[in-house]
Order: structure tokens, then sequence, then C-alpha cells
């Protein structure tokens, strides 16, 4: 069943680096030293990499919401009523504990849902409220702290801080149980080829 596009792969792949080298970046520059590697230098090296992967990560996502909008790829977001998320509590009992008893996932891929009802809220959450706060106060920082007010409204560097380090926190937590559910928890390497491939082996799951 061919589920994940091209255009959905080639995001993906930009994003997972890119997410990648800003959770490297960030962390050592949260606790690292971030002094000048050379004289003349304006940034520290780390500063600059992660400014750059900020970049890619920012197009990136506006070709995903673009996408998501002018494709019909954009429905497997969707939550309108409870019905589009029923079956939640039956997925984490099987991710919990359903899992380790050798039980059959309850969830069938189709064309209609790609993702099960767990998948689909913390996929719309992260890309659809996380990413959004995470890359508004990643600008915010960039910008001047007289222009971040002009702009945003937001007064001071210390919220804009907060807030960007907790969502970069939530994305990091993200990218560890997703990784988990598209392999140990998936039972294979299915999930991996199907992002690879855009084919879903769907009665593998
Ligand atoms: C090394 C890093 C990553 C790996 C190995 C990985 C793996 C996968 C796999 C196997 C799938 C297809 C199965 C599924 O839908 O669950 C997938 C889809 C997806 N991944 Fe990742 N991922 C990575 C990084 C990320 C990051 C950093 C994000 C977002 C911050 C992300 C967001 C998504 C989304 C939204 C989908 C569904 C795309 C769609 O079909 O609309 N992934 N990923």
């Amino acid at each position: 069943m061919y589920l994940y596009p091209l255009w959905i792969r080639l995001w993906h792949i930009l994003n997972a680096l890119s997410v990648i080298v800003l959770i490297i970046t960030g962390i050592t520059m949260l606790f690292g030293d971030n002094t000048l590697s050379s004289i003349g230098e304006e940034q520290p090296a780390v500063v600059r990499w992660h400014n750059i992967a900020a970049v890619i990560l920012t197009l990136g996502y506006v070709i995903f919401v673009t996408g998501n909008i002018i494709t019909d790829n954009g429905k497997h977001y969707r939550i309108k009523t409870m019905k589009d998320i029923s079956g939640t509590g039956e997925m984490m009992k099987y991710y919990l504990s359903g899992i380790f008893h050798g039980r059959t996932n309850p969830f069938k891929i189709s064309f209609d849902q790609k993702f099960n009802p767990l998948q689909k809220i913390i996929y719309f959450k992260t890309m659809y409220v996380v990413m959004p706060l995470l890359i508004l106060s990643g600008i915010a920082l960039m910008l001047s702290e007289e222009r971040a007010q002009a702009v945003f409204g937001i007064n001071g560097q210390l919220i804009t801080d907060i807030v960007h380090i907790f969502m970069g926190s939530i994305v990091t937590v993200f990218l560890i149980i997703h990784i988990c559910m598209s392999t140990i928890f998936s039972g294979g390497k299915a999930h991996m080829r199907a992002v690879i491939t855009g084919f879903s082996e769907a009665d593998e799951d």
C-alpha cells in the first residue's frame, strides 16, 4: 500500500537530520562551552550549525504544511470529532502490555487511516502545536530583543528561551518514542522500510 509519497519521504529525511543536528547543538549550547574557536569568528561554530539546521527545519516545515494542505496527506492529521481518535485507549493498552504478550496490533492500516489513533494525536500535537512554537521561539531568539518584541509582542529573552528549550525537549522525547515505536514496538523493520520506499506492508502490522 503506497502511503508515503516522495515529498513526505524527502521532507522526513530533511526534518530528521535537521532535528538531530539541532538537538546535539542545542544540548552543546545549553551545557557546553560557547566560546569562539578562532579569532575573528562572529559566532561559535555550534551556534552557526544550530542556525543552519534551524533554517533547513523551518523550510522543511513550510513544505510539510503546504504539502498537507494541497495533497490529501493532510486528512491523516485531522481530528474533528472524538470518532477520529477512538481506540486510543486500546492502542495504549497494546503498547504498554499487549505487545509484550505477543498480541496482534488492534489497528489495521488503510488508505483512509495510515496512523493509529495514538499516532494521530502525537503527530498532530508535535507537528501542529510543538513545532510552530519551537520555530517561532527560535526566530524570536535569532532576532534582536527589540525586533522580537515588535514582531511577536514578546517581552524579554527569558520567556522565549524557556518556551524554546521546553519545546526542544518535547521534540527530543518525541523522537526517542517515535524511533522506539517505529522499530522495536512495531516488531520489525516494516515501518522503517515504509518511510524509505513509500510502501507499507500493512499486513505485517
Ligand atoms: C532518525 C529519526 C527518525 C526516524 C528513524 C523516523 C522514523 C519514521 C518512520 C519509520 C515513519 C513511518 C511510520 C509512521 O508513520 O510511524 C515516520 C513517519 C513520520 N515521522 Fe519520523 N522518524 C524520525 C524522525 C522524525 C522527526 C524528528 C519528526 C518530527 C519532529 C518525525 C515526524 C514524523 C511524522 C509526522 C511522520 C508521518 C509522516 C506522514 O506520513 O505524514 N520523524 N518516521
